[in-house]
């Protein structure tokens, strides 16, 4: 096997690893709206969307690279979470996880010489500097209401409200 074709092989794995966290979020969001939170499930359906684009984006490369895309198959994920704070800690991991990920691909990518997989991964090394900040800062501001369901309230007003339809700006 080629080293490049080493490196769109494990790149073609990454989507498996992008749905997983478009699925995770998704199942997060759910849970959160059945339990009336809107606003963290708007925020989480919004994160959700973004790492289905992170695999549109591969699958892009891949296809911009003349490499057949394998589709490939999802665990079923976890349905629902003990509190928030849990679902979105569950979130952080995950994105902690997807940090790790990408920067072995990108070492990858480097050690064989693959300069367009390198300047592509660019891209995912920045956006999760950016993912991991916006759900620690969320986690912080959970930590901050100490639990109380006038807190979370609070917060989730603020991240969202109205119905999760209309406040995550996904429309028709
Ligand atoms: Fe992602
Ligand atoms: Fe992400």
């Amino acid at each position: 096997m080629s080293l490049e074709t080493t490196m769109h092989n494990a790149l073609n794995e990454q989507l498996s690893r992008e749905y997983i966290a478009h699925f995770l979020y998704r199942a997060i969001a759910m849970d959160l709206y059945e339990k009336g939170y809107d606003g963290f499930a708007a925020w989480m359906e919004t994160h959700a969307s973004e790492e289905y684009g992170h695999a549109e984006r591969i699958i892009t490369y891949l296809k911009d690279k003349n490499v057949r895309v394998v589709l490939p198959e999802l665990p079923k994920p976890k349905e629902s979470w003990d509190s928030v704070r849990d679902a979105v800690a569950a979130a952080l991991a995950h994105e902690q996880k997807l940090t790790a990920d990408i920067h072995k691909l990108h070492k990858l990518a480097e050690d064989t010489g693959d300069l367009a997989t390198v300047s592509m991964l660019d891209w995912f090394v920045a956006e999760q500097v950016e993912e991991e900040h916006i759900v620690t800062r969320l986690l912080k501001r959970i930590d901050l209401t100490r639990n109380s369901d006038i807190g979370l309230m609070v917060l989730d007003a603020q991240l969202g409200g109205g119905t999760s339809e209309a406040s995550s700006g996904a429309g028709e």
